[in-house]
């Protein structure tokens, strides 16, 4: 890896300007559509990075595709917390969205406030994402009168999908659909600066817009959301778990690794690799001398580990 790559303190600034939440009003004004992407680490930040994405989500996705847990409920604080700060390493213009997981905020306003602190704290997030309405309502509103900036997620909640149903389309019928609505309208009540809507049919993101201040950006909401976002893994065809159907693949980076890999297995089963091309080399008579060395036995102390 070269160091010359990675990006360091003494980087220079890029040209785009950092986004705040005052830019995502901006862009929601003048209707600009606001790019979001999921990143757990510092090569898929750095990508979002140079790809210039408005946002970057650690998402508890993360749990399923990074750490190869069946859902999103079993990833810790602390695994969000490593993730969001190798995250952080790999951003400079990008906001930083860390995702509260499940079991670290539900509790109580203070322990709401005190996670997201140690995501600002420790991890260098921006702003912290929670999930569902009703008493994460209360928890976003502490967070927010805290000072760290919220983003809501109403629609397909997937830390409560086994409650919803399963990880399932929400929000089909007009009544439903308003439990949706009512949830957004009560974070954006709460001070959210943005709310995620998962899985909720194009109709229902179309007509609450007119009613939403805040940007919505959507997974799986149709094109009248403010914004769009997709998990990384799923976008670029690395993550091999169930697709839903609102992912599109741009790429199929997970076809390409296993075919590098197989090519570097097959390469050095047959001794194709290395060559000299990626050697270092003695000069010969310092190689003589030590071939003579090892052949006299003139080694001196560990002699047994050399056999
Ligand atoms: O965890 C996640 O990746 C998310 C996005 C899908 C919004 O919550």
């Amino acid at each position: 890896m070269s160091a010359r790559q990675r990006i360091t303190a003494d980087t220079p600034p890029r040209k785009r300007k950092t986004v705040t939440v005052s830019t995502l009003s901006e862009k929601k004004a003048l209707g600009e559509p606001i790019v979001m992407v999921t990143a757990y680490d510092y090569p898929s930040a750095s990508v979002a990075e140079e790809a210039g994405v408005d946002l970057v989500l650690v998402g508890d996705s993360g749990a399923m595709t990074v750490l190869g847990y069946q859902s999103t409920v079993p990833v810790t604080l602390e695994e969000m917390l490593m993730l969001s700060a190798a995250a952080r390493r790999g951003l400079r213009t990008p906001m930083l969205i860390g995702d509260l997981p499940f079991g670290s905020y539900e509790g109580s306003d203070v322990e709401a406030v005190k996670t997201a602190q140690r995501f600002v704290k420790e991890a260098g997030c921006d702003a912290v994402k929670l999930e569902r309405g009703g008493s994460s309502v209360d928890r976003a509103r502490a967070i927010v009168e805290s000072g760290i900036p919220v983003m809501g997620h109403v629609g397909l909640t997937p830390q409560t999908a086994t409650a919803l149903g399963g990880y399932r389309s929400q929000g089909r019928t007009a009544e439903k659909a308003m439990q949706v609505v009512n949830d957004a309208l009560a974070l954006q009540d709460a001070g959210c600066f943005a709310i995620v809507f998962e899985a909720v049919p194009a109709d229902l993101t179309e007509a609450v817009m007119p009613h939403l201040e805040v940007p919505v950006i959507g997974i799986g909401a149709g094109p009248a959301a403010d914004g769009q976002v997709l998990v990384f893994h799923d976008l670029l065809g690395i993550y091999d778990g169930h697709a839903a159907r609102f992912v599109k693949r741009y790429a199929d980076i997970r076809d390409q690794m296993i075919a590098g890999v197989s090519a570097y297995a097959e390469d050095v089963r047959t001794r194709k690799y290395p060559e000299p091309v990626h050697t270092y080399t003695m000069a010969p008579d310092e190689a003589a001398a030590l071939r003579a060395e090892l052949a006299s036995g003139g080694l001196t102390g560990r002699r047994d580990v050399l056999r």
